[in-house]
């Protein structure tokens, strides 16, 4: 084929041609060039081992997600029912103290804040107690598993059962660093990771494999390590001896399957103080209420909405400040929703209402069925008369439990959550029905009283608790005991070098 233009088009074409492909050519490099650049701003500062605990060397390498992850240590963020404020709970409800008299809960029960506090708040609670050596105190080692991540480099060094084994003060010294990313991230790829054995070995009962978990599953199931219901399994073949960490999902999620978990092996948390009913306390079943939800049934996962994507200088990351995602509605839920903020809050504003509502309502209704037992024991009921009755009001304050405690459950899955204080508010009413009935026949008359629990220090006198004791201990170990801690993790950590690489 032969050309009709003439050659002198011919080779201004040609020339055309070259320039353009030059240009491209540097248009092309300066991008590889700028890659390079944001590839080098983000190689390792450091050496990342594969148990490193300590929060501020990851943040070395990456300072946006610790930025923010240090957000967490704000306390000023109030909604209607949560946020990161302290709220004394017993203070707020002081039926709390009578629902769990006998148990450790009832001595102090704060608001969760942020996981920056695990491990303050955990030495100032009065439920770890004051004590004085490794070993004593009222609370097994097991305490921590869900307070730091020391726990999964702790278990690596001394073996699962062992770490689940003795005084929550035995650990004192090697648990000091709050929650934080080796207890989410591979220390290599930075992928999503279970660093806690309880949900792994839940899963391998159910005849699942956790591995399988798809990546959006994970963006949930880092937070199930431990906004989950467990229970410490003191009878486990093989391991007796420890208080093992174990989550009763084996016949199911929901507040029934679980209640039929535990009633099958005989299991009670405590003895309750004043009506001696073998009770369960829920922990905080937040993953299996959220898994009931509209959210979950549509795929969205928790940290779509408390982890939400943030946009800084035109760089996209992970916000690490995990709080109500009312302080954030912009980034949390407008991704999908096209709602003003206002009307946004008020739909989690309206469900709360609702459910607590109710919730109240059952927390009045199962104390005075503990007060009325109590009257009943006092009138000289025997077992056999007392063994249906105590079930019923294990099975009621089970149920609340499990609507209270699985915080944030109200929002996360209204319907569930109001269902199960239905069934609790069932369940409580049958069991006063039946104490109604011993009672006359023990010959008591009239109405069994409510007692005066207006504050918490009235709750707390009511159910005998030597306060001022309690009080005194905890700030002898504060002053004592604690510091040591401090002080030999300190040494231990400065003899763990912090490897810098060169780039
Ligand atoms: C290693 C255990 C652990 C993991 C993993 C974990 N949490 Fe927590 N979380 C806690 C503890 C413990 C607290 C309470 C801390 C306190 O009050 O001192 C808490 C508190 C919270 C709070 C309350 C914060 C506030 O400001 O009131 C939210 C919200 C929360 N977690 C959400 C999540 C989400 C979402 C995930 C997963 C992305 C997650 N958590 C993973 C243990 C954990
Ligand atoms: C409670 C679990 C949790 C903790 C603790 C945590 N992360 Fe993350 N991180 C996540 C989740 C979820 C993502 C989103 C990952 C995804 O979807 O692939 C993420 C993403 C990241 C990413 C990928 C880039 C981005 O921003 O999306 C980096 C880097 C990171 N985290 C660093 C850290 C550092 C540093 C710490 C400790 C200061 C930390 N993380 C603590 C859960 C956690
Ligand atoms: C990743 C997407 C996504 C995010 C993020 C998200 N939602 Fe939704 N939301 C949905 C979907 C999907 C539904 C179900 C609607 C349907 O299928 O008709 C829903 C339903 C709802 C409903 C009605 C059902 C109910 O439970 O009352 C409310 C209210 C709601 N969302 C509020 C919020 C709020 C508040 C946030 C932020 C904290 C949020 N959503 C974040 C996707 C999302
Ligand atoms: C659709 C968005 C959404 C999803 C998904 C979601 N949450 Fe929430 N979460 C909320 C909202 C809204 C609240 C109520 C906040 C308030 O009242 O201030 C809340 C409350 C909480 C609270 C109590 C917060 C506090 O300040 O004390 C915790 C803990 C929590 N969620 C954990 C989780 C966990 C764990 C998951 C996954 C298993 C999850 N959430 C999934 C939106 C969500």
């Amino acid at each position: 084929m032969s050309s009709k233009r003439k050659p002198i088009l011919n080779w201004i074409l040609f020339f055309a041609t070259i320039i353009a492909v030059f240009l491209l050519g540097l248009l092309a490099s300066s991008i590889t060039e700028r890659r390079a650049e944001e590839v080098t701003s983000n190689k390792p500062m450091v050496k990342l081992d594969e148990w490193e605990p300590r929060n501020d060397v990851w943040g070395k390498n990456y300072p946006t997600e610790y930025e923010s992850y240090m957000l967490n240590n704000e306390s000023d963020f109030a909604t209607k029912y949560n946020g990161n404020a302290m709220i004394d709970m017993l203070e707020l409800d002081p039926r709390l103290v009578v629902l769990w008299a006998g148990y450790g809960f009832s001595k102090d029960y704060n608001q969760g804040r942020g996981h920056t506090y695990a491990i303050e708040d955990l030495r100032n609670s009065l439920r770890t107690g004051g004590p004085t050596g490794s070993d004593d105190g009222p609370m097994p080692s097991t305490c921590w598993t869900c307070k730091s991540p020391d726990v999964p480099r702790v278990m690596n060094e001394d073996g699962v059962e062992e770490f689940y084994t003795g005084k929550w003060s035995r650990l004192g010294a090697e648990i000091v660093n709050p929650i934080g990313c080796a207890d989410c991230h591979n220390n290599e790829t930075m992928d999503l990771q279970i660093s806690r054995p309880a949900l792994v070995e839940a899963y391998e009962r159910m005849g699942k494999d956790i591995n399988e978990a798809t990546h959006q599953e994970m963006r949930s199931l880092v937070c199930a390590q431990c906004h989950v219901e467990y229970y410490f399994d003191k009878k486990r073949p093989g391991a007796e001896g420890s208080a093992y960490l174990t989550l009763p999902w084996d016949k199911g999620m929901s507040v029934e399957n679980m209640e039929e978990y535990y009633d099958a092996i005989n299991f009670k948390d405590w003895t309750h103080k004043l009506s001696k009913a073998p009770m369960l306390k829920a922990q905080h079943p937040g993953y299996e209420v959220y898994l009931t939800g509209i959210h979950a049934e549509r795929g969205v996962s928790c940290a779509d909405c408390h982890m939400p994507y943030m946009s800084e200088g035109g760089k996209k990351y992970t916000d690490h400040h995990i709080q109500s995602p009312l302080n954030n509605v912009e980034n949390s839920c407008m991704v999908c929703h096209k709602e003003k903020t206002d009307q946004l809050i008020r739909d989690v504003y309206d469900n709360q209402d609702r459910t607590i509502e109710n919730r109240d309502k059952l927390e009045e209704l199962i104390v005075r069925a503990h007060v009325e037992a109590k009257t009943a024991w006092d009138l000289g009921a025997n077992e056999d008369q007392m063994k249906d009755i105590l079930m019923d009001i294990r099975h009621a304050q089970w149920r609340w439990d499990y609507a209270a405690a699985s915080h944030g459950g109200s929002f996360h899955s209204p319907v569930e959550t109001g269902r199960v204080i239905a069934t609790g508010i069932t369940t409580a009413q049958e069991g006063r029905i039946k104490l109604a009935r011993l009672l006359m026949e023990l010959g008591y008359e009239g109405e069994v009283p409510y007692p005066d629990i207006s504050t918490k220090a009235k709750a707390q006198e009511f159910i005998g608790l030597p306060m001022d004791k309690l009080n005194s201990d905890k700030q002898k170990f504060l002053k004592n005991l604690a510091p040591q801690w401090d002080k030999e993790a300190k040494e231990r950590e400065s003899k763990i070098p912090v490897v810098y690489t060169n780039n």
